[in-house]
């Protein structure tokens, strides 16, 4: 069976009081539309179509390169028209699958369940039991306990106002039945707005099957309208998360302080302390401890790595055996190989450095590559811009690189050669000669103390 997408994203969001679009807040780092997407994908649709409208120019632009037909309904005239508008791309002999941009974490598997109950002729319902169903439409069943109608809170007489299995808005229909009924929606209800919910009396009414699928938890179809629903969900998908990775074997020391904003995939033995944060793709090895307050953004992180609290690590790659933090920096194309060593207060950029080499204290390395066995004393600077241009720091293996050096690039230390502590370094050294660059001391006998005055 043919399988065509809608998915609802034109509202404005109000109630987010924020000047993004609402589907493009995020849940675990992704914009819901995004979380969205991936389901309709994982679906294997090959015919996804986005109603877009408050904010579509920023929807487009953040969706620009996904398998998707973005389209406009330019006044938002209920959730009818706005699968109305998709109509001339859906397909006769397809089922059409309505979703919502602001309904993020429904299970794909919930989504198969429904489609696998819709033939040519039918459709089905995704519904919900809540303790409190206000503000959703109701579900009306004849006494069979069959679909006959779905009513909105607005329009709701008392009796029906105390019906507690609500609408989701997710449902699964002939995209045929859906090009009949939908021109024939008429907008005179409480909100003056075309509901799409009114098919499902059509429905009824010419006998067509109308199946139910019940969400397994509220959370699979709670929908994000302000930030007290954003959070909440947000706190749900992270245990989600958490939980599996418990599952994996991982030893989060408290799920409850984890966040994982992208895929984090980690070996055996991992340890991960209170409250980090994995942003993008982040692959840890076995055996590795993360300290708390950790950011560890696009990296790889091989086995028997310690990382030391509030350490920062973005686009890096550690081979293994390393020491890194606490409060170490590593940005975007630091290079450990193995059993290198980074201590705190360190920053490193496009550094290489070789293995069993120590950057133990106070340093920015940026712009340069060491070898084996370097040892950079606390307080080195690599000195790689002049204001325009950046320039390369080389240190050769077994060089040893004093305390408060700047190295002035582009420059280079040769193999076991020395830098004396305090020098300003911007003629290479070459192998194993002692470089020292500073003022000499003068030691003056009997120097007068100041006196108070
Ligand atoms: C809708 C359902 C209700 C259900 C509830 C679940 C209808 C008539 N009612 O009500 O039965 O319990 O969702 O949350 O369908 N949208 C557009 N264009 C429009 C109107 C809406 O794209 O013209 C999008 C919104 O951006 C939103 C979704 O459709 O993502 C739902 O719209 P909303 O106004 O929130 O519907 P509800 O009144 O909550
Ligand atoms: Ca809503």
């Amino acid at each position: 069976m043919l399988l065509d997408i809608v998915i609802l994203a034109a509202g404005k969001g109000t109630r987010m009081k924020s000047s993004l679009p609402k589907v493009l807040h995020t849940i675990g780092g992704q914009p819901m539309l995004g979380h969205v997407l991936d389901a309709a994908i994982e679906l294997d649709s090959d015919n996804i179509n986005i109603v877009i409208g408050h904010g579509s120019e920023a929807v487009k632009q953040a969706f620009v390169d996904e398998p998707v037909r973005f389209v406009e309904q330019t006044e938002q005239l209920g959730t009818g028209h706005a699968v109305q508008q998709a109509l001339p791309y859906l397909r006769d002999d397809a089922v059409a699958l309505i979703l919502y941009g602001d309904v993020p974490l429904t299970p794909t598997a919930t989504l198969r369940e429904m489609l696998d109950q819709v033939g040519a002729e039918a459709m089905s319902l995704l519904t919900v039991e809540l303790d409190d169903p206000s503000g959703y439409g109701r579900i009306i069943r004849n006494a069979q306990g069959n679909a006959r109608a779905i009513v909105e809170q607005k329009d709701a007489s008392k009796d029906q106002l105390a019906i507690t299995e609500v609408n989701t808005g997710i449902m699964a229909i002939s995209s045929k039945l859906l090009k009949d009924w939908l021109p024939k929606l008429s907008n005179d209800n409480a909100q003056g707005e075309y509901y799409l919910t009114d098919v499902v009396e059509m429905a009824s009414c010419e006998y067509i099957d109308i199946n139910i699928v019940q969400a397994d938890s509220e959370m699979d179809v709670q929908g994000v309208n302000n930030r007290v629903q954003q959070a909440e969900l947000e706190r749900y998908y992270q245990m989600v998360q958490a939980a599996i990775l418990l599952e994996e074997g991982v030893n989060l020391l408290d799920p409850e302080r984890f966040d994982c904003r992208g895929e984090l995939i980690a070996g055996s033995d991992v340890t991960i302390d209170v409250n980090c944060v994995f942003e993008g793709d982040v692959k840890l090895g076995n055996n590795i401890y993360i300290g708390p307050n950790c950011v560890i953004a696009n990296s790889v992180i091989g086995d028997n790595t310690v990382i030391k609290a509030n350490s920062v690590l973005e686009e890096v790659s550690v081979a293994g055996n390393s020491d890194i933090g606490p409060f170490a920096r590593l940005r975007p194309g630091t290079e450990l190989a193995d059993g290198a060593k980074i201590g705190n207060f360190v920053e490193t950029k496009k550094a290489k450095v070789g293995k069993g080499s120590k950057i133990n204290h106070l340093s920015y390395v940026g712009d340069a590559e060491l070898g084996e066995g370097v040892n950079v004393g606390a307080g080195t600077i690599t000195c790689n811009y002049d204001g325009v241009n950046k320039s390369k720091t080389t240190i050769e293996d077994g060089a040893f690189i004093g305390s408060n050096t700047s190295l002035v690039a582009p420059v280079s230390v040769g193999k076991s050669a020395t830098v004396g502590a305090g020098s300003t370094v911007n003629k290479d050294v070459e192998a194993n000669q002692l470089a020292v660059c500073r003022a000499k001391q003068r030691n003056i006998d009997n120097w007068p103390k100041p006196e108070k005055k």
